[in-house]
């Protein structure tokens, strides 16, 4: 056993390591040389054969040759192994720079974009977002609203009931979303302040009526609330939504089973030459319906009226778009034609938000 042994053997193992063309014969290269019955692993046995000095000498040399072989076939292994990976990455590779596919070119629509930019500016003043469901019954549309059984109001909503159900109860589909108002307050402990968007049904179909159509409810409770701050809230709504700053908004009394007292807000406009503009141009066009939240209602939900007061407010969503949006026609809405949508439509990937722009 000499020297030469070993700078041979490193020689002839490592022009194999380097000749290995994939990982499997690699591996046969790494059982020849450090398996059980592999070449260095044989002279090791060796070893035990030897004069104390010789031994030593040998030995050392072998350790020294057995790191060497052992450190190529890793680094040759890694390689291997960065190949193969790569190899199944790029298999996997998706060019995110790629251009959408022309076809693919979806818009939102006017009702889904509505309720975004109104979310957007009541999230900012603090409003959360609730919903209760479309298929309701008299307690929560009408009689826990202060719509007592036979009082006229209840002719006013066109309802559409379901066939009497098994336990006695006559369905219907919400005429409003102020049912939405009585799930909250019998289930949230106020201070509550929520909006309350969603699809609402009526027996109507006209110019400016369709048999579903969508509302957005809003409501306050708290032990210290008032009109001036109905107000403020709703002035500021118009204000943020209509883009005009300083647009002048006017309340008139009016009735509704749930508020007292109720009133209708408009917002000043411009109707010359047959234009409608939002603006203080000295006309009034009416917007939404409001109020005091009425003690009976309160009772309703197990709220003291001593304690709490609150307001609410309900505005059709449709209405509010065809305002911004100048769409004529509340029927189009529901037609889906494509042209419309791509015309009144909106980019998907644009959402609305009161400091980054409501539309773009
Ligand atoms: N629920 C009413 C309707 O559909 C709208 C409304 C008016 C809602 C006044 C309110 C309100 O919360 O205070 O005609």
């Amino acid at each position: 056993m000499t020297t030469d042994t070993t700078d041979q053997l490193r020689e002839e193992l490592l022009a194999a390591v380097a000749g290995a063309n994939d990982a499997a014969a690699l591996d046969d290269v790494r059982v020849g040389a450090l398996g059980k019955k592999g070449r260095i692993t044989g002279l090791m046995k060796d070893l035990g054969a030897m004069a104390p000095e010789a031994r030593k000498a040998f030995g050392q040399k072998l350790n020294v040759l057995k790191d060497e072989i052992a450190a190529a076939l890793d680094s040759r292994k890694q390689g291997f192994d960065a190949a193969a990976l790569n190899a199944h990455l790029a298999t996997e590779c998706l060019d995110v720079t790629l251009p959408v596919r022309p076809e693919a070119k979806g818009t939102l629509h006017p009702i889904s974009q509505t309720m975004e930019e109104v979310a957007a500016i009541f999230g900012l003043m603090g409003f959360e977002i609730a919903d209760g469901p479309d298929v309701e019954d008299d307690f929560h549309n009408f009689t826990a609203l202060n719509f007592p059984p036979g009082h006229p109001a209840r002719e006013m909503h066109d309802t559409l009931f379901l066939d009497p159900a098994d336990d006695g109860q006559r369905y219907l589909l919400r005429t409003h979303t102020s049912p939405v108002q009585i799930r909250t307050m019998m289930t949230a402990k106020p201070p509550i302040r929520v909006i309350i968007p969603g699809r609402t049904y009526r027996c109507d179909y006209d110019m400016t009526h369709t048999p579903m159509f969508h509302q957005v409810e809003l409501l306050v409770i708290d032990t210290e609330t008032n009109m001036s701050h109905l107000r403020g809230c709703l002035q500021e709504f118009v204000r943020t939504y209509f883009g005009v700053e300083d647009l002048t908004t006017r309340f008139r009394p009016s009735y509704f089973p749930f508020t007292e007292p109720s009133a209708e807000m408009d917002i000043g406009c411009s109707r010359k030459g047959g234009e409608l503009k939002i603006g203080n141009h000295g006309d009034w066009l009416e917007i939404l319906g409001c109020g005091m939240v009425h003690p009976n209602v309160l009772k309703a939900c197990g709220l003291d009226p001593e304690v709490y007061q609150g307001f609410a407010a309900g505005m059709g969503i449709e209405r509010i778009a065809m305002l911004k949006y100048g769409i004529p026609d509340l029927r189009t809405f529901f037609e889906s034609d494509l042209r419309w949508l791509r015309h009144y439509g909106f980019a998907a990937l644009d959402i609305p938000s009161v400091t980054g722009g409501l539309t773009r």
